[in-house]
């Protein structure tokens, strides 16, 4: 069973893999799912810079690629133990199983760890019902 001790160990080796040349702002992700399978990912840059893609939506999309909706937690690393990012958090409500429950742990260089739950770093995501999902 993947703890949250491992999910953050996951982020921070998914770190030494961030290719960010142009801010030096190195990210790591690992996302628990469903399933218990973990799926790590870093951020990339590019030199147009809008192009930039986080390391939480890294991993993200190859959970989704290989047919997985779900997680449960996701775990981050970074120098100052920063939290995702508005569109991370926008993109973990679309697959978060419940975001009441969904874990989200930070972890800076130095070893200083937070946790908070989805809900509280984005209370009011969009989630519309409204609009058909198939
Ligand atoms: N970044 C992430 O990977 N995740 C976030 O939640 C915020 C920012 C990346 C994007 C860019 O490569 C660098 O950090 C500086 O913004």
């Amino acid at each position: 069973m993947t703890s949250m001790t491992d999910l953050i160990n996951a982020a921070i080796e998914a770190r030494l893999r961030a290719y960010a040349p142009y801010s030096g702002y190195l990210v790591g992700a690992a996302i628990l799912d469903t399933h218990g399978d973990v799926w790590t990912g870093c951020n990339v840059e590019f030199v147009s810079y809008g192009l930039c893609v986080c390391a939480e939506r890294t991993a993200l999309c190859k959970m989704v690629s290989e047919g997985v909706r779900g997680f449960s937690a996701v775990a981050i690393a970074t120098r100052d133990g920063g939290t995702p990012c508005g569109m991370c958090l926008q993109s973990f409500m679309e697959f978060a199983v419940d975001p009441h429950e969904t874990k989200v742990a930070t972890v800076s260089e130095s070893g200083t760890q937070n946790q908070f739950k989805l809900s509280d770093l984005i209370p009011h995501g969009f989630n519309s019902f409204d609009i058909r999902r198939t």
